[in-house]
């Protein structure tokens, strides 16, 4: 293991902070909390793995400490002082149920059994889990609640609960909280992207019906702003948040806020069948299985995608956190809009 400390990093400057290690820093979250804690003058590290963007990583000025999740000695390195850690890495999407655990689970427990070893007087754990990980609600008003028994319904979701599991089973030893985001959208994601791609032609395609499917969304900022405000709530201790927009949008409400912004004036819709998404969701797996590359679509994916009400509450994070999205819809689509159109990517 080495450690790389740039020379404007705030360890240099003597500011005084907390020292958080962030994990998965180099992804579309992680770079939003990064941001967000140098601003603050925290002190940050960031783990930066063999396969890690490391000129990413680099231009971060924060403290870069090499290693890997099944390297115990490097996690403890990385762990090691630390006041705060927030494990945002993991695999959104893998060609097989092995990609999920050796990226979702395995980091989860090596990390916290570091944590144990090293810091136990660590002054929070926090795992950025899943709206995944609790499953599709059965009714959009209000959504899952946290105390709602967890149905996930795709390999992802399993796996983003089974690492909720081991988090919290280190209850009476750590300070934990786990935080489970719905769909976030913002600067840097590509998700959404796809989604504004077909929109700008025109097209708005969804599997099932774009009057009555829902979905829960929310900025990376406001994401970024109620991890942290969790991770320092003596409320959060050994809790679990949904960090959300107040509502569940159906794709029509979604299509409407960006649709000004793209100068799109017609909107088609294609409601693929459940079934043909299911077909085309199995000839994508396929093709990835051959290619060993993870696409877009996967048959776990359409999983997903084929639930009616990706919905979740916000009124837990409300009433115990403080906690509100702040960024209407159209204002957050509007700007991210005009984020890629910066660079090129729309
Ligand atoms: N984006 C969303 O809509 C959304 C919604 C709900 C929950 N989440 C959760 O939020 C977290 C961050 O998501 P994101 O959108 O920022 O994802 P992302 O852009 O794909 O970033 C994830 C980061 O995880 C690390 N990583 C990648 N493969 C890994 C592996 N096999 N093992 C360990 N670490 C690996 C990488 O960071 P390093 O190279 O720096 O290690 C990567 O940049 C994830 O845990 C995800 O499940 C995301």
């Amino acid at each position: 293991m080495t450690i790389e400390v740039p020379c404007c990093s705030k360890h240099n400057t003597g500011l005084m902070g907390l020292d958080v290690l962030v994990t998965g820093a180099t992804g579309f979250i992680g770079v939003g909390v990064v941001d967000y804690l140098k601003s603050r003058e925290d002190n940050v590290r960031v783990l930066l793995r063999p396969e890690s963007d490391a000129g990413k990583a680099s231009s971060m000025q924060v403290d870069i400490l090499k290693g890997s999740y099944d390297n115990p000695a490097s996690l403890r390195e990385a762990v090691k002082g630390a006041d705060m850690v927030i494990h945002l890495a993991g695999v959104t999407r893998s060609v097989d149920e092995k990609g999920y655990y050796n990226g979702n689970v395995l980091p989860v427990r090596n990390l916290l059994e570091s944590v144990v070893e090293v810091n136990p007087g660590l002054q929070r754990f926090v795992l950025v889990s899943s709206l995944a990980a609790a499953g599709p609600a059965d009714n959009p008003d209000p959504g899952s609640r946290e105390e709602d028994i967890p149905k996930p319904v795709s390999i992802y979701g399993r796996s983003k609960l089974e690492a909720e599991k081991i988090v919290r089973s280190y209850k009476d030893r750590l300070p934990i909280t786990v935080i489970r985001p719905p769909a976030v959208y913002g600067p840097g994601d590509r998700d959404v992207l796809q989604f504004l791609m077909m929109l700008r032609k025109g097209i708005l395609f969804a599997a099932g019906n774009v009057r009555t499917q829902r979905l829960s969304l929310v900025h990376v900022d406001d994401l970024v702003r109620g991890i942290v405000m969790a991770s320092e709530s003596p409320a959060g201790v050994g809790e679990i948040y949904f960090i959300t927009s107040p509502k569940g949008y159906s794709w029509e409400e979604l299509s409407m806020a960006a649709a000004e912004k793209l100068g799109v004036k017609h909107i088609r819709t294609v409601s693929l069948p459940k079934p043909l998404m299911k077909a085309f969701g199995h000839a994508a797996g396929l093709i990835s299985r051959i290619t060993g590359q993870s696409g877009f679509l996967n048959p776990d994916k359409v999983n997903e995608m084929v639930q009616d009400y990706w919905v979740c509450s916000p009124q837990k994070a409300e009433r115990e956190l403080g906690f509100t999205a702040s960024i209407p819809l159209k204002e957050g689509m509007c700007s991210t809009i005009v984020w890629y159109r910066e660079r090129g990517w729309l």
